[in-house]
């Protein structure tokens, strides 16, 4: 997401008791079988890709295409050779969503649908934060996918609930201006966090394919900001700067907040990440230009690092916790992954510190050749850093064990050089420059002022890591969202174009394979924009279509062929593309390499959030966040903001009286079968 384009603010860029089952939890696939699954799914890969992975990537020859009937037969050449199978859709821009022809896009959990029995039905005008916390929250994101039975045709939906447009949620507000909010009352406030955090759901599949929320579910349950309490765990769990007057142990955190991607881990846990933290934060200090004034306080340093606070949000007019005049330690507390239990709703979700905290924007998992657990994870803002965890210990069936994995291990930032090679530098203090002299006192310094550590150890600033999406065969995807602020003379090979809108896809082969490996190399797969238009800088595999080139890489999915698929956001740069956002396949090998095939798109103003396929491959979960509010203004036949009375679409129920709803679309094949094969 990208609220500082909703506000107009500058733009800076963009979660061991969990394991213990309740004994009346429903039937649940048992431990072996759910690593046993994640190994021969990410693992089993590797033999299947062996062939292909042969191939140089210099087999790729990329250039723009001339519109020829020659390259219109190449092309299509192409189409029938691409693993993903189907028609290609067209791109465009409507009030709607849209999908591959042969396949269904049902809605199946919109904002405000009921999750449990007692829940109330959704009444947008009368909307109260009680009923919220019984209700799906907004802004769906990551989607995780959990099997309760051996046919995983029941399973929980485990889904982030990132953040909230008040100006299509809320009727009569308009959109608020920063620091003033004057539309927004502490019941409007306490309702916004409300619908923040995630939902876990469950979900199950009818006789006819199609899936339906099993309301009833004894283990549906929100999480929230507002009343969710977590636990904290690892380096620095207890810290003086994890202490507020709330919490004077530093133990124990009320809630999370704007939890962008996330992932799953081999033992079935969810993880939620918490991205853009910062502008939660408020403070009534404000300098001449009327801009936030942090330096009386003790953090100076690393509130201005981490752009605190930017005050997005007016939480912090009615809850102290909030403002960091009042409690300048709870920032600290926010920024980290969050680890839930969906099958224990008693378990405290924790916040593990020893992943780092910065804009996480996903933790998707993997495990190297000894079981180690490897977690890559994008810091999204503009000339952040490329993150991953590699655990000390191996998963096992061990439970208990498993919680410890994510507690003890190394958090590297990389480093990609010119020449393609890949450096993974530990975050380990007294390391290097990791030391008192420089600010960094102790482990928890490290970690708490991750930002500042990977600067200290000579990361290399990207154009917004977003996704990175790890494959079992020791490659991983880095989506690379895009970076207006890189100037003529800032690039790098890593980064090549100055003031880039579009964005681009890095592909990364650790040393033998192997996901813990400390080094690797590294190559451009997609560098994203229009090929038609020579200054944009394109560079595709030359037969992708009109309607397959995309731009603002997001979040990505590896499905269990291997197979990369790209969901986009533009934010406001709809008008640069004239395309909705969407899903894509993007070939990774052979001579079709940099190939990319639009599968699903996005109703105006939307972005795609999860994709999460189930394990045999027959549902593709797509989040549609935010419909109709980025981008409008400069869109022909929009031409506006959205407000809750004017929106720029009602998707999905095109009711006159409901503003549009954020929701997760299950997309199945006609007649059965996996999707795209
Ligand atoms: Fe929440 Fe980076 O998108
Ligand atoms: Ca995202």
């Amino acid at each position: 997401m990208n609220r500082k384009q909703i506000i107009g603010a500058p733009q800076t860029g963009n979660k061991a008791e969990a394991f213990e089952a309740a004994d009346d939890i429903p039937a649940n696939p048992d431990l072996s079988r759910a690593i046993g699954s994640v190994i021969a799914a990410r693992y089993g890969r590797r033999d299947m890709l062996k062939g292909m992975l042969g191939v140089s990537a210099a087999a790729a020859l990329f250039g723009a295409p001339a519109l020829t009937a020659a390259r219109q037969a190449s092309a299509a050449a192409a189409a029938a050779r691409s693993r993903y199978v189907f028609d290609e859709l067209e791109a465009g821009v409507d009030e709607t969503h849209h999908v591959a022809a042969g396949y269904d896009a049902d809605i199946l959990l919109r904002w405000g649908d009921p999750i449990t029995a007692d829940a109330p039905e959704l009444d947008v005008m009368n909307q109260s934060a009680e009923a919220q916390l019984q209700q799906f929250g907004y802004n769906n994101d990551y989607v995780g996918f959990l099997p309760l039975n051996a046919e995983g045709s029941r399973g929980l939906l485990c889904v982030n609930h990132e953040y909230t447009n008040e100006e299509v949620m809320f009727p009569g507000l308009g959109r608020q201006d920063k620091a003033e909010f004057t539309g927004m009352t502490k019941e409007l406030v306490d309702i916004e966090m409300a619908a923040h955090g995630g939902s876990v759901v469950e979900i199950a599949r009818n006789a006819d394919g199609k899936w339906h929320v099993v309301r009833n579910g004894k283990l549906n349950r929100r999480i929230s900001p507002l009343n969710t309490v977590m636990g904290i765990d690892g380096p620095a769990a207890g810290h003086p700067r994890m202490q507020t007057s709330a919490d004077p142990k530093g133990r124990e955190i009320i809630g999370t907040l704007n939890n962008c991607a996330g992932g799953m881990t081999p033992w079935g846990t969810w993880l939620m990440a918490e991205e853009n933290f910062h502008g939660y934060f408020w403070t009534d200090q404000l300098d001449a230009d009327g801009e936030p004034d942090v330096t009386g306080q003790a953090e100076a340093r690393q509130m201005q690092r981490y752009n605190v606070p930017s005050m997005w949000y007016a939480w912090g007019k009615y809850h102290d916790r909030f403002d960091i005049t009042k409690e300048p330690n709870e920032v600290n507390r926010f920024g980290w992954v969050v680890e839930v239990d969906p099958r224990n709703p008693e378990a405290r979700p924790v916040k593990h510190t020893a992943l780092g905290r910065f804009a996480h924007e996903g933790a998707e998992t993997t495990l190297s050749p000894d079981g180690r657990l490897v977690i890559y994870m994008g810091d999204d803002a503009r000339f952040e850093y490329v993150y991953k965890y590699v655990s000390d210990g191996a998963v096992s069936e061990d439970r208990a064990a498993n919680s410890r994995l994510l507690s003890k291990g190394t958090l590297y930032a990389a480093r990609f050089d010119p020449d393609g090679s890949l450096h993974w530098l530990p975050l380990v203090h007294g390391h290097g420059p990791l030391t008192a002299a420089n600010g960094f006192a102790s482990q928890a310094d490290v970690l708490i002022g991750a930002r500042l550590a990977a600067d200290a150890l000579g990361a290399t600033p990207m154009d917004r890591p977003e996704d990175v999406s790890p494959r079992g065969d020791g490659t991983a995807y880095v989506m690379l969202t895009n970076n207006s602020k890189r100037k003529p003379g800032q690039t790098d090979a890593a980064n090549p174009r100055a003031e880039s809108d579009f964005g681009h896809i890095i592909e990364i082969k650790e040393e033998n394979g192997d996901h813990a490996a400390t080094r690797g190399r590294w190559s451009i797969l997609v560098q994203c924009g229009d090929p038609g238009i020579a200054a944009v800088g394109a560079q595709w595999n030359p037969d992708t279509s009109e309607n397959g080139w995309f731009a603002s890489p997001d979040n990505s999915a590896i499905d269990a062929g291997g197979r990369l698929w790209v969901a986009t956001d533009q934010g406001r740069r709809w008008d640069k593309t004239g395309k909705s956002d969407g899903l894509y396949g993007v070939e990774t090998e052979g001579s079709l390499r940099g190939h990319s095939k639009l599968f699903f798109r996005c109703p105006v103003g939307a972005e795609l959030c999860g994709p999460y396929f189930t394990p045999g491959g027959e549902t593709l979960f797509l989040a549609v966040q935010h419909p109709g509010t980025d981008g409008t203004r400069n869109l022909k036949g929009f031409e506006r903001d959205s407000t809750f009375e004017d929106p720029a679409t009602r998707w999905p129920d095109f009711d006159p009286q409901m503003p549009p709803r954020p929701s997760v679309v299950a997309v199945t094949r006609q007649g059965g079968g996996k999707i795209a094969i």
